[in-house]
């Protein structure tokens, strides 16, 4: 008799295999989007491997851009940037791409042309790199409106439109969060065999929290109403006061947020009318997800889901977590 060492799952129900199933579902499904997000969990898995390797770079005291032979080290978000756009370039299902790293839509060539627009966030909290705290990649898929050449509307859809979102976080593991518009599911990834495993079945934000996370720095610059909202958070006489976390990659905050309860801000301030995050690959992506998991995301005056994009890189304040706290922050902005 063999021995066996710690217990193998023979039958785990990996990514892939559950976009497969889901794709089974609709009929009339042609396998693109199982292959477009076959594609995109590639390229989170070389950036995983790439994360990983820069917190090495790290240890040693490599710096910059070059390493000890003297040759040239991409920045992880440029490297990153490069693994998405070539993932989904060479998916032969795309036809548009947003990245935060390029000004303009990138157009797919005609022979690889497919019927889905992506827009994405390769790095997420990039100012947390360089000291090992986690970071993420974000992305948001819409299907082709335009009858025949892809246009610029094609990428400037609201996010009601949407077709898939998922974020994965480098975290103390590799996760990755997906919604296919059918509740949020979570996957850890297991170096062993390579794959995402699902771990999270059926993700659902707590009603309430007991968390609040903005950055507090910019308190001076916030509109009365956030400043009242947050002394609230912080006042024994109106509740037990709430803990305060902020990691500063949305990515990693929102995660807590799903996982935990609470709330995530990011206001404007008197010096970014709207805020600092991106509607595109940063608001709409987390927005569906946090809705598909039963909390709410408001850019304090509506919905982020609806809001109808005019630019590819606008921002959007965003207010977004368990639907209580989202709520009772919505009645300080309306007051
Ligand atoms: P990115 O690294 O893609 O530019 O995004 C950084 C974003 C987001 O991850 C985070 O929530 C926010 O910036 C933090 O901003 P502040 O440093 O202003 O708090
Ligand atoms: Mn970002
Ligand atoms: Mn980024």
């Amino acid at each position: 008799m063999t021995q066996q060492g710690a217990p193998f799952d023979s039958n785990a129900m990996t990514l892939t295999r559950f976009v497969l199933a889901e794709q089974k579902k609709f009929k009339h499904a042609t396998g693109d989007l199982s292959q477009l997000l076959n594609c995109i969990q590639t390229a989170v898995k070389a950036v995983s491997s790439a994360v990983r390797k820069a917190g090495i770079a790290q240890l040693h005291g490599i710096s910059g851009d070059t390493n000890v032979q003297g040759e040239e080290v991409k920045k992880l978000d440029v490297l990153a940037n490069e693994l998405f756009v070539n993932m989904l370039q060479s998916s032969y299902t795309t036809c548009l791409l947003v990245s935060e790293e390029n000004q303009n839509v990138i157009e797919i060539d005609a022979d690889k042309r497919g019927k889905y627009i992506v827009c994405f966030d390769p790095l997420d909290g990039s100012s947390n790199i360089d000291c090992l705290v986690s970071i993420g990649s974000i992305f948001s898929i819409y299907r082709k409106i335009s009858e025949s050449l892809p246009t610029i509307q094609d990428a400037l859809q609201p996010g009601n439109r949407m077709v898939a979102a998922g974020y994965a976080l480098y975290g103390s593991a590799t996760a990755m969060v997906v919604s296919l518009g059918n509740g949020v599911n979570g996957f850890t990834y297991d170096p062993s065999i390579g794959e995402f495993i699902l771990t999270d079945v059926n993700m659902q934000v707590p009603k309430q929290g007991k968390i609040y996370s903005i950055n507090e720095g910019y308190q001076y610059l916030w509109d009365d109403s956030i400043k009242k909202y947050i002394e609230a958070k912080k006042d024994p006489a109106k509740g037990k006061p709430y803990g305060a976390r902020y990691v500063g990659s949305m990515v990693a905050d929102v995660h807590r947020t799903i996982k935990y309860g609470g709330i995530f801000l990011y206001p404007a301030t008197s010096q970014s009318p709207n805020g600092k995050l991106r509607l595109l690959y940063e608001g709409n992506p987390m927005a569906f997800i946090i809705e598909q998991a039963g909390g709410k995301a408001s850019t304090g005056k509506q919905r982020i889901l609806d809001v109808v994009p005019d630019s590819i890189h606008q921002r959007t304040p965003v207010f977004l977590g368990s639907a209580n706290d989202v709520d009772e922050v919505l009645s300080y902005i309306s007051n």
